[in-house]
């Protein structure tokens, strides 16, 4: 195994591209396809040595068919938005390949993400032979890795989670999101929940908040908000009595969020104007500026990682942290991209570098990233540009987050 195919040549598919250009021993040949063939040349001049670039509508099935068929790869790598998920792993069950994304599907008519749809996936896959790894960004993927390195390395059994997500950079406009816009803003406003005793809880959006402190970052405001990796780490993870997910907000990104909200210009019901239905949210993207082209002067880092609480290896109470932190000008300098595309696009190489060794089989079936070997995938990730970090905690720290009663 040696060929990739990369869909979606955004901001995190430019650094996805450029990191499999940088390890041609892996990766013979690239291939990358999105909807304009502009942002694939855009990305192909960055990348070392020659890539093959493909124009694709990955919401047409029979369109990526085609193009799988033509360039014969042996993994499929989704970087274009969560509404193509299904449509890929449709094209890659009828041509035989592997799959892998980093964002589950949504529907595009409800803000809703969840991973229903991608499991059911499960028998077809097994009975076609093919792998479909789910989630292999950051968080989700990095995060979802973490946890089951504790969990086999660290602990006997873990209690509790919190994965906390801090962007302590500065971009330098009014307001921009640092993934697609589209995507972000419909998981930031829509319902939080957090997973307790084997239930999940509903909370209106951004209602708890608390001080993080985060390495190399300090404290910060953090939210708690629903991310998906909690919907496979309870299954996947023994013992589990509790997970939330934590992510810093700027006060001047909700009070923008508040207006366009209140205004209605993240709604993602048809209105009409002058006679066309428009959807304000999709409109609302087109204003904003795009992912990719904020890195240029970004200043400061990403801090993310997880804290876990429970009994470790020698019995006894164990509270730990495992981390990444990443500074936007060393990501920009590299790669042409801002610390959040990078901590995205890096992971899918490493987890299609475990795929093509060996080391994640391939397996029949589908696959959330913790139900793989953890180990392998820490001893290269770092090596790649995501270097992790391990440390307990002393009895003082995180006051704040364990004293939030959720
Ligand atoms: N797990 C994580 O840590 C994490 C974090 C952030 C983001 N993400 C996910 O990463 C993905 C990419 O985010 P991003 O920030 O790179 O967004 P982005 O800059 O907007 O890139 C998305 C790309 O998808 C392409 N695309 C859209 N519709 C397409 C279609 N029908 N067919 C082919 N290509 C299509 C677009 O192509 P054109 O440019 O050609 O129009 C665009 O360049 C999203 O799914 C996001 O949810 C995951």
């Amino acid at each position: 195994m040696d060929t990739v195919l990369i869909i979606g040549a955004g901001a995190a598919g430019s650094v996805t591209a450029q990191k499999c250009a940088m390890n041609r021993d892996v990766f013979k040949t690239i291939h990358l396809a999105s909807r304009r063939i502009e942002s694939c040349d855009k990305v192909a001049k960055r990348c070392k040595g020659k890539i093959h670039t493909h124009q694709v509508d990955a919401d047409n099935v029979a369109a990526t068919v085609k193009l799988i068929k033509a360039t014969k790869p042996d993994l499929v790598i989704n970087m274009a938005l969560p509404y193509q998920d299904l449509p890929i792993m449709d094209a890659c069950l009828e041509t035989g390949v592997h799959y892998m994304d980093t964002a589950n599907y949504e529907p595009r008519d409800v803000a809703k993400f969840e991973y229903s749809w991608q499991w059911k996936y499960q028998s077809k896959y097994k009975k076609a032979g093919i792998m479909a790894i789910l989630g292999c960004g950051f968080d989700p993927g990095q995060s979802n890795i973490y946890c089951a390195y504790a969990q086999e390395f660290l602990f006997d059994e873990i209690e509790t989670i919190d994965i906390v997500d801090c962007n302590d950079g500065s971009h330098g406009k009014a307001f921009a999101t640092n993934f697609n816009p589209e995507i972000n803003l419909r998981e930031v406003t829509q319902r939080g929940k957090y997973w307790k005793d084997g239930k999940w809880i509903d909370i209106d959006p951004l209602s708890i908040n608390c001080m993080v402190d985060f390495p190399e970052v300090g404290p910060r405001k953090s939210y708690l908000i629903y991310h998906e990796e909690e919907e496979s780490l309870v299954k996947n993870i023994k013992g589990l009595k509790q997970i939330r997910f934590w992510m810093t907000f700027s006060d001047n990104y909700i009070k923008h969020l508040d207006v366009l909200q209140n205004v209605g210009m993240t709604r993602i019901d048809p209105v009409m104007y002058k006679g066309n239905p428009v959807i304000p949210m999709e409109f609302l993207k087109e204003l904003l500026p795009p992912p990719s082209s904020l890195g240029a002067n970004y200043t400061g880092k990403t801090s993310i990682g997880v804290i876990f609480t429970g009994t470790g290896k020698n019995g006894k109470p164990r509270r730990t942290m495992i981390y990444n932190v990443c500074e936007h000008k060393d990501c920009y300098k590299e790669t042409g991209a801002q610390a959040v595309s990078y901590t995205t696009g890096v992971p899918p190489v490493v987890g299609a570098m475990m795929l093509f060794k060996g080391h994640w089989g391939p397996k029949a079936g589908v696959y959330n990233v913790e139900q793989l070997p953890s180990k392998p995938f820490m001893d290269e990730i770092g090596k790649q540009g995501l270097p992790w970090h391990v440390f307990d905690l002393k009895k003082t720290d995180q006051k704040d987050l364990f004293k939030v009663e959720t």
